[in-house]
């Protein structure tokens, strides 16, 4: 059994399509939840789904390095970020080598990089008149939204979207998509969706 642990700052709903996919697999099991807000709606999606939860703080996930015990408490071997708001330390880099992956809610290598978080994204996306959008899934590096890039699919910027609309629709694909990317890297299988 693979064990994952999923990073996540927000709402959860990427955690969520993630454990719900995964629920029932003989293969991969979500075995943490890391967040990096005590109040986040990821903690109450993780608990209704009896799944353990580390919160982190700033300070034990830079100046120590407690978090690799919680990781190997838990056998974690595979790390999912979903919407987790700070960078990775590089120890956990280190300890996780290609064994790191991230979604961003646009196409990459457009429209990333420190502070691109959710809305943010999707306003950059109309300001910049882009006809379309969609999601990256990538590896992890230490330069914020720069690691190879392993799957992208994509959706139309219509006149009328705005960035709800927009969020709704890369939404859409995350959740579908997600969850069978991180199927077929954990199974070593080509990622064509
Ligand atoms: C997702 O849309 C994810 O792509 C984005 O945060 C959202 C989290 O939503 N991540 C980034 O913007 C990373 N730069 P969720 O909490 O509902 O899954």
């Amino acid at each position: 059994m693979i064990h994952l642990a999923i990073f996540a700052s927000g709402k959860g709903t990427n955690a969520e399509a993630i454990i719900n996919y995964f629920r029932n697999s003989r293969d991969v099991a979500v075995g943490l939840v890391v967040s990096s807000h005590p109040d986040a709606g990821v903690i109450e999606v993780a608990k209704k789904n009896r799944i353990p939860v580390a919160v982190v703080t700033k300070e034990n996930l830079y100046d120590s390095q407690e978090l690799l015990e919680v990781l190997s408490r838990h056998e974690i071997s595979f790390i999912v970020l979903a919407g987790f708001l700070w960078y990775v330390p590089a120890y956990v880099l280190e300890n996780y080598p290609n064994r790191i992956i991230n979604i961003h809610p646009a196409l990459l290598p457009r429209h990333g990089g420190k502070g691109m978080y959710g809305r943010k994204v999707h306003e950059a996306v109309l300001n910049a008149k882009e006809t379309e959008t969609g999601i990256t899934v990538h590896y992890v590096n230490e330069r914020y939204d720069e690691g190879e890039i392993i799957f992208q699919k994509k959706c139309s910027v219509e006149p009328d979207d705005d960035a709800t609309t927009l969020e709704a629709k890369v939404q859409r694909l995350e959740h579908e998509y997600y969850p069978k990317v991180i199927e077929k890297i954990l199974l070593q299988e080509p990622v064509r969706l």
